[in-house]
This record gives structure tokens, sequence and C-alpha cells, in this order.
């Protein structure tokens, strides 16, 4: 199954830095000429899914006053047995691949709570921050449809958390959750639809508007290198470029069940991931193939970039401050992403010992879960569980229930997502008005003061031995 890739020998064994981050590059690594190709590949039958689904929905709807937001999900259902590419796509869903090991899958989800804090601060940091805005293919797509617009994106990134809780749930089995049927599995097909829904509308756009999408350049929009790479920003990057920068390590059988829950998802999507996610060892690789072919901050990334804070910052209940957010980019991602982001407001010492603190705290956390009888460990998870689909998708102030993941953000022809302010006023750069650097400074005050009264009481055992 696996494929012998086709190493640049130049790069053999060379190492590399990314930020905090370094590699090797290994035959395993995927050359810039095994992925190129990729740009131009896409899903082509959720594409054609889409427009069957597209032409039912509009002999339906005629006759509806006003027109209904379609249900995609419900008619996919509901016709694929009188259609040949909707029964495909059917089938292709229903389908599990004979890889997916469902105690694996389920032992995966639970690796998102057990380092919930880390994975959470590692998402937006690195994930959104260093990643998500430096992929130029991506951000070119994203910019079109509006959905970064700061008016929208806090919704929009709770969306995309939906899917992540979703599929990490471990309260009901895995296998009816996550695998056909399943709510996450439902999700993830919406998720697929509105990916060939921006597709067919950003080419149509393209078809009829010189210049407006250059698929020579970027290829198709959500092509099949852009889809590799986002699930690798989905499971690869907590592992070693996440977590491991908070002082938090997962041990390889973490890494194996996590990357494998999301293998899964991504042959939901439509992505090919049996070359590239397959082990951990390739998924690592496929993941460093992507920091050194796909990263690039352009334009549009300084945009989406600077959105992505104005959407974050002072927002409460946390308050968390754009000097934190950079602080904590900057230590995550390294200062060569964040200046060429643009990012420059000037954290001071206490943003840095906020981070550090907070750190301190997830480390501790993770050290004490992994020590913990699994009883403990049981009861944490599932507090975070709770919590967090409480908050993001039950609650009024979340996702009130869940999104259907509509397409709402249609791209037009004259519509660009440009530098936006989030129209809250702001709080003063102080810890005092944010809760969670004030927690996180007072963590890093008392980690300091007790590594004084360790080495002042080394010093005195010293000087009493001599
Ligand atoms: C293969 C892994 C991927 C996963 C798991 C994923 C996940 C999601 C999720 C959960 C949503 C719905 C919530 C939201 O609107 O944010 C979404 C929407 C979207 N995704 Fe993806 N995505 C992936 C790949 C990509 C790629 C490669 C692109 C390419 C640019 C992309 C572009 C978009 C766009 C444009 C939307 C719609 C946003 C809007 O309505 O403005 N996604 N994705």
């Amino acid at each position: 199954m696996e494929k012998q890739t086709n190493p640049e020998p130049e790069r053999l064994g060379q190492c590399h830095t990314h930020g905090p981050y370094h590699y090797t590059w290994s035959k395993l690594h995927w050359p810039k000429s095994h992925l190129e190709p990729l740009r131009q590949e896409y899903d082509e039958l959720g594409s054609a899914a889409l427009s069957k689904l597209q032409e039912l929905s509009r002999t339906q709807t005629s006759s509806t006053s006003p027109p209904e937001q379609t249900d995609l999900l419900a008619l996919l259902k509901q016709h694929h047995p009188s259609d040949h590419t909707l029964s495909a796509l059917w089938h292709e869903l229903n389908t599990v691949p004979e890889w997916v090991d469902w105690a694996q899958l389920a032992r995966g989800q639970r690796f998102f709570y057990r380092y919930a804090p880390a994975n959470l601060m590692g998402f937006a940091l690195q994930g959104f921050v260093g990643e998500n805005s430096a992929a130029a293919g991506v951000v070119e797509v994203l910019t079109r449809t509006g959905g970064f617009s700061t008016r929208v994106l806090f919704r929009r990134l709770l969306e995309t958390f939906q899917l992540v809780l979703q599929v990490t749930d471990f309260s009901s089995l895995v296998d009816s959750h996550v695998g056909p049927g399943g709510a996450a599995w439902e999700t993830a097909i919406r998720v697929r639809l509105l990916h060939a829904s921006v597709r067919n509308r950003i080419l149509k756009l393209a078809s009829t508007k010189d210049g407006y999408f250059d698929t020579a350049k970027y290829g198709v929009p959500v092509n099949t290198l852009d889809s590799i790479h986002s699930i690798s920003t989905f499971c690869c990057n907590h592992m070693w470029l996440q977590l491991p920068q908070q002082g938090v390590h997962p041990s390889p059988q973490e890494m194996a069940d996590y990357i494998a829950l999301w293998r899964y998802v991504g042959y939901l999507l439509a992505t090919p991931t049996d070359e590239y996610f397959s082990t951990v060892e390739r998924a690592k690789a496929t993941m460093e193939s992507m920091l050194m072919h796909e990263h690039q901050i352009t334009q549009t990334a300084v945009v989406l970039g600077h959105n992505f804070v104005e959407c974050l910052r002072d927002l409460p209940p946390f308050n968390v401050s754009a000097q934190f957010i950079e602080a904590g980019s900057r230590m995550m991602n390294g200062d060569e992403v964040c200046d060429a982001l643009g990012f420059d407001f000037e954290p001071s010492w206490y943003h840095y010992a906020s981070w550090r603190g907070h750190c301190w705290l997830v480390r501790a956390l993770a050290a004490l879960q992994q020590s913990m009888p699994s009883g403990v460990d049981e009861i944490i998870l599932r507090w975070w569980r709770n919590t967090l689909h409480g908050a993001v998708i039950q609650s009024h102030a979340g996702l009130a229930g869940g999104s259907k993941m509509d397409f709402k953000y249609v791209p037009r022809a004259d519509q660009m997502t440009a530098k936006e302010v989030n129209g809250r006023s702001r709080l003063p750069r102080s810890p005092l008005y944010r809760p969670v650097e004030a927690i996180y400074l007072a963590v890093w005050f008392s980690g300091v003061l007790v590594m004084i009264i360790v080495a002042a009481a080394l010093v005195s055992t010293l000087q009493q031995l001599t």
C-alpha cells in the first residue's frame, strides 16, 4: 500500500528549522515534484454529487416560497438510491476502510481532552496563526468566502471546533458516532459538501471573471494537496508543533491513535490518507514536507492573520490581549513567521511570563494525568468533554445546538476579505483585566518563587557541607 517516495537526494540527511522546531529530511519526506500535481486534483465525486444535489434542491425549492435553505445531507440520504453519482458517494461514505480499528480510534478521541488546555492553545496559536495563515492556496480561498471577516470569524472558528469536538466525542460508541450514520460522520459529510460548494462557486466565478482566482498558481480551490495539509494540521501539528512547545509530550501510542482518528476523517473528506498518514513516521514526514514546501506568508495571509488576532483579542469573558497572543505565537511559531505576519503588538516581559506560566501549568497537569490512576484521568476527560461541548455546541453564546455547516459566506466576484477591527472597545494592557493571563502570571510567579526557594535551600545545604 505504501508508495516509495522519490526523495530529493540533495536534501537527504539535511537538518531544517521551522521556528523552534527542527527536523531532518529523510526518504519518507515528499519532494515538491510529487506534491505539486496534487494541487490540480480534487474531490471530483464530491463536486459532481453537489451539482446533482443542487439540481434536486432547485426543483424542490422552486415550489416553496420563500426558498428555504436546503439540507443537502437530507437530499443525499433521500436520493442516493436513484442517482448513479449520489449512490457512488453514499457507497464510499458508508464503506469503512479495512485499516480502521475502532478501539484505536476510541483511544484517539481521548487524546484531545487529556491535553485540552494545551491542545486548545496550540490549535489557536499554531494551527490558525502559524499554519492556516501560511498556506498560500488555502488563504486565497478563505479570503474569498468572507468567513475571515471579524464579524463572522468567531462563529466560523466555533464551527470548525464543532467538528473537532464531535470527532473526539467519546461519550458514545465510536463506530456509531464517528462511523457511518453517526453525528460526527454527518458533520464531516456536510463539511465535504460545503467544501464542494466553495470550490464550485469559486471555479464558476473564475470562469467568468479574468484574474478572479489563479488556478494555475493556487490549484483548484480546496484541492487534494491543501486537504492533506489541513488533515496534517488537524492531527500532526499537536504532536510536534504545538504540545512539545508547551512542555507536553504525548506518548507514541497517543500519537498513533489520534492520527488514525483523523486519517478516517480525512477519508470521509476525500483526502488520500493511505500514503500520507498510514504510520506515525509517515504522518510526521508529511507534516514536515508541508513546512518545507507549502509554508509561505503572502499579503493575503497577513490580512487573515490580522483578522484572526482581532477576532480573539479582548474577547469576553477571557479578554486575552493581543500582546499575549503575540507572545505565545512567537514562542510557538518563531519570530520569522510572526514578523512576516506583521505582528507588532509589543508584548512586555509579563506577557512572556504569562505564556511561560501557561506552559508550566499545562505541563504539570499533563504530567499529573499521565501518572494518575485511569479513573481520575477519566473524570478529568469527562469534565473537559462536557464543558467544551456545553460551551461550544450547546450554549446560546456558542452554536446553540450545533451548526449544519451551511454555505453562508458565498463568494462574490467583487468581494475579498480586508483587514478589519473587531469593534470592541480596547481594554488596558494590564493582566488585571484579563483573568486567564492573570492566572498564568500567578503560576509563573509561584514557579519562580519555588525555584528561588529550592536554589536557596541547595546553596545553604552545600555551605553546611563545606
Ligand atoms: C481536509 C481537512 C479539512 C477539514 C477537517 C476542514 C474542516 C472544515 C470545517 C469544520 C468547516 C466548517 C466550519 C467553518 O466554516 O469553518 C470548513 C469550512 C470551510 N473550509 Fe475546510 N476543512 C478542511 C480542508 C479545507 C481546505 C483544504 C480548504 C481550502 C482552502 C478549506 C476551506 C474551507 C472553506 C472556504 C470553508 C467554508 C468557510 C466559509 O463558509 O466561509 N477547508 N472546513
